[in-house]
C-alpha cells in the first residue's frame, strides 16, 4: 500500500503479513513511516493505493469489524482523572461493545493483566507513572482483542516505567495475543519483537528474527577502531577501497562483518548488535 501526502510519499509500497500469536515490532527512525502505518491499519487514514487487509478483513470497507477485534493502545495517556481505574475500563468496555454481562469479568480481567487488581477503586492521582501506564494499555485491550496495534507505547517514558510496559507486553505475547507495536528505541524491538521489520523512508527494508537481521546485515564480529580523525578517514578510505562494510560510531569506526578477518586494522573486536544492522539499513544512528 502506499499513502502520499502531497509529493511524500509516507508509506510507499508497504507490503507486510503478522502472523497470529507472535509480537512484531516495526522499528525505524523519526519519519520513517510508523505512525502512518499504524493509522492506516486502524482506518484512520486511507491509502492511496493498494488494498489492506486486517484480521481477514478489508479496509477501510470493513473498519468497523475490525475496530471490535483490535485494540489500539495510544501514545499520550488520556485518561479520565476523575475516574477510577475501574471505572475507565467501564467505559470503555462499553464503547467497545462488550455485552453488559461481561463487562465485569473483561473489567477484572483487565485490572489482572494491568497488575491493578488492589488498586481499582483508588483515585487516579494515586496511581504511579507505571501503574498509569499499565492502565493505559490494559484499557485498549478491555475487550481482549485478536490484535493489539501500540503506536511507540513507550516513547519519552523514564526508563523504570518503560521496564514495567515491557513486562506488560510481554505478558500480552505469553498469553497469545497478537501484538503490532512501533517503536525507533532498537533495545525495545530487540527484547519485545519476535519479528522485527525495519521501516526507512516509508518502506521496509528488512524483516526477521533480531539474531537473524543482525548476522545478515552486520555479520558475527565488529572491529571498532578509535583515533584522531585523520586516522579514521584513513581507515575509511582503506575499508572503502578494500570493499569492507563500515559504520561510524562517535569516535570510531566500526568494520562490520569481521569474523575470521584478520588483515584488519588494530582495534576492539566485539559481537556485531541490532544497531549495527539498523545502522546499515537506515543509513542513521541510533538514538
Ligand atoms: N498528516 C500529515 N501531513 C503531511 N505529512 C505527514 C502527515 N503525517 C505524516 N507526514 C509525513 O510522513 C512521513 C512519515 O511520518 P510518520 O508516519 O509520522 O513517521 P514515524 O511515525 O515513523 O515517525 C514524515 O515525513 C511526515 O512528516
Ligand atoms: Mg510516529
Amino acid at each position: 500500500m502506499i499513502k502520499r501526502f502531497g509529493a511524500v510519499a509516507a508509506v510507499d509500497g508497504l507490503d507486510f503479513e503478522v502472523e497470529e500469536g507472535t509480537c512484531v515490532g516495526l522499528l525505524g527512525p523519526n519519519g520513517a513511516g510508523k505512525t502512518t502505518t499504524m493509522r492506516m491499519l486502524t482506518g484512520q487514514a486511507v491509502p492511496d493505493e493498494g488494498r489492506l487487509e486486517v484480521l481477514g478483513y478489508e479496509l477501510p470497507a470493513q473498519s468497523k469489524q475490525v475496530r471490535a477485534e483490535m485494540g489500539v493502545v495510544p501514545q499520550l495517556d488520556n485518561l479520565d482523572v476523575e475516574l477510577t481505574p475501574r471505572q475507565n475500563l467501564a467505559v470503555f468496555a462499553h464503547l467497545y461493545r462488550v455485552p453488559r454481562r461481561d463487562r465485569g469479568a473483561a473489567v477484572d480481567e483487565a485490572l489482572r493483566r494491568a497488575g491493578l487488581s488492589d488498586r481499582a477503586d483508588t483515585s487516579l492521582y494515586a496511581l504511579s507513572g507505571g501503574m498509569r501506564r499499565r492502565l493505559l494499555v490494559a484499557r485498549g485491550l478491555v475487550h481482549s482483542p485478536r490484535l493489539a496495534l501500540l503506536d511507540e507505547p513507550t516513547v519519552g517514558l523514564d526508563p523504570q516505567v518503560r521496564r514495567q510496559l515491557w513486562e506488560l507486553i510481554d505478558r500480552l505475547r505469553d498469553e497469545g495475543m497478537t501484538v503490532l507495536m512501533s517503536t525507533h528505541y532498537i533495545e525495545e524491538a530487540e527484547r519485545l519483537a519476535d519479528t522485527v521489520a525495519i521501516m526507512a523512508h516509508g518502506r521496509i527494508v528488512a524483516r526477521g528474527r533480531p539474531d537473524e537481521l543482525t548476522l545478515e546485515h552486520a555479520g558475527r564480529e565488529v572491529v571498532e577502531i578509535y583515533g584522531p580523525p585523520a586516522r579514521l578517514r584513513e581507515v575509511r578510505a582503506w575499508a572503502d577501497s578494500t570493499g569492507r562494510a563500515v559504520r561510524h560510531t562517535g569516535l570510531a569506526i566500526a568494520i562490520l562483518r569481521a569474523e575470521g578477518d584478520n588483515s584488519l586494522p588494530d582495534g576492539e573486536r566485539r559481537s556485531a548488535t541490532l544497531e549495527d544492522a539498523y545502522v546499515v539499513l537506515t543509513g542513521e544512528e541510533a538514538t
